[in-house]
C-alpha cells in the first residue's frame, strides 16, 4: 500500500482541475475526476501515482466512492458556466447550472465526509469571481457560485477537524473561458487571463499551510488585467 496521502480532484481531465492535478501529483497519490476516459488515461500516463476516476457528478453514487477510506484533499474543479440575461434563461438551465456547480458537491462531499474525516482532510472549492460579486448577463452562474460559497462556510463550521478553502480565481486561460468569450463576442486574449497552473498554485498554497493555520479563502486575479 502506498505511504503517499490520496487526493480526489474533479473536472482534472481539463482546465484548472488538470493543473491541480499536476501540482498535487509529486505528492500525492491522485484519483482523477472526469466523464473523458482518452483525456484521464493521457493524464494518468503522465503522472505517476494517478488514476482514473471516471463519473458524471450529478449522478454521482456510493458506488462511485467505494473502496476510498481515507482521503487527505478532495478538490472541487468541475462545473460549468452559463452565460445569458434572467430573461432568456429557462428554468432548466438552472437547474443545470445549479446541479452540477452546487448539489453534485454537496453530495460527492457527503459521500467522502467518512473518508475525509479519517485523514483529517482538506476540501477546496474551485469558485470565482462571480462568486463575490454578480456580473449582468451571469446571474445563474453567479448563484450558483454564491451558492457554493455558503457550501463552503457551512462545512467548515459543521466539520471543525477539515480544513475548507473557497479559491476564487479571476478569468483562466481554459475551454471555458474560450467558450464564454466565444458567446459574449469578444476576443480570445489567454495573456489577460490566468494560467491554470497559477491557480493550482494557489490550491496547493491552501493544503501545504502550516499546521497552526487554516487559509479559508484565497482570491486570485490575472496580474494587469481585468479585476473579474
Ligand atoms: N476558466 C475560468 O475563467 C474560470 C474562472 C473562475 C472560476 N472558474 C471555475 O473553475 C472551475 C474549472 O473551470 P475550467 O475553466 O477548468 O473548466 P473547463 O475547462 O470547462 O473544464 C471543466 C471540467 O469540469 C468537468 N465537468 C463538467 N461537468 C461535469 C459533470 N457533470 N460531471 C463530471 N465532470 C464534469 C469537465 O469534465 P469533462 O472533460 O468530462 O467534460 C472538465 O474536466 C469551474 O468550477 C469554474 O467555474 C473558471
Amino acid at each position: 500500500m502506498s505511504a503517499r496521502p490520496t487526493a480526489l480532484v474533479t473536472g482534472a481531465s481539463r482546465g484548472i482541475g488538470a493543473a491541480v492535478a499536476r501540482a498535487l501529483a509529486p505528492t500525492y497519490d491522485v484519483l482523477l475526476g472526469g466523464r473523458d476516459a482518452e483525456a484521464l488515461a493521457a493524464m494518468c500516463a503522465e503522472l505517476s501515482g494517478a488514476r482514473p476516476w471516471p463519473v458524471e457528478l450529478t449522478s454521482v453514487t456510493g458506488a462511485d466512492v467505494a473502496g476510498i477510506d481515507r482521503l487527505d484533499v478532495l478538490v472541487h474543479s468541475a462545473g460549468v458556466m452559463t452565460l445569458g440575461r434572467i430573461e432568456e434563461t429557462p428554468a432548466e438551465v438552472w437547474r443545470r447550472t445549479m446541479e452540477v456547480n452546487v448539489v453534485a458537491v454537496a453530495e460527492l462531499t457527503r459521500l467522502l465526509l467518512p473518508a475525509l474525516r479519517a485523514a483529517r482532510g482538506h476540501v477546496v472549492l474551485i469558485n470565482s469571481g462571480s462568486g463575490q460579486r454578480a456580473n449582468p448577463a451571469w446571474t445563474s452562474y453567479s448563484a450558483s457560485k454564491f451558492a457554493l460559497r455558503a457550501f463552503a462556510d457551512g462545512l467548515r463550521l459543521e466539520e471543525r477537524e477539515l480544513r475548507v478553502t473557497t479559491v476564487y480565481p479571476g478569468r483562466s486561460d481554459t475551454d471555458m473561458q474560450r467558450g464564454l468569450r466565444a458567446q459574449e463576442g469578444g476576443a480570445y486574449e489567454p495573456e489577460k487571463y490566468l494560467a491554470p497552473d497559477s491557480v493550482a498554485r494557489a490550491v496547493v498554497a491552501a493544503v501545504t499551510a502550516t499546521p497552526d493555520a487554516h487559509i479559508t479563502e484565497i482570491t486570485v486575479r490575472p496580474a494587469g488585467g481585468s479585476p473579474n
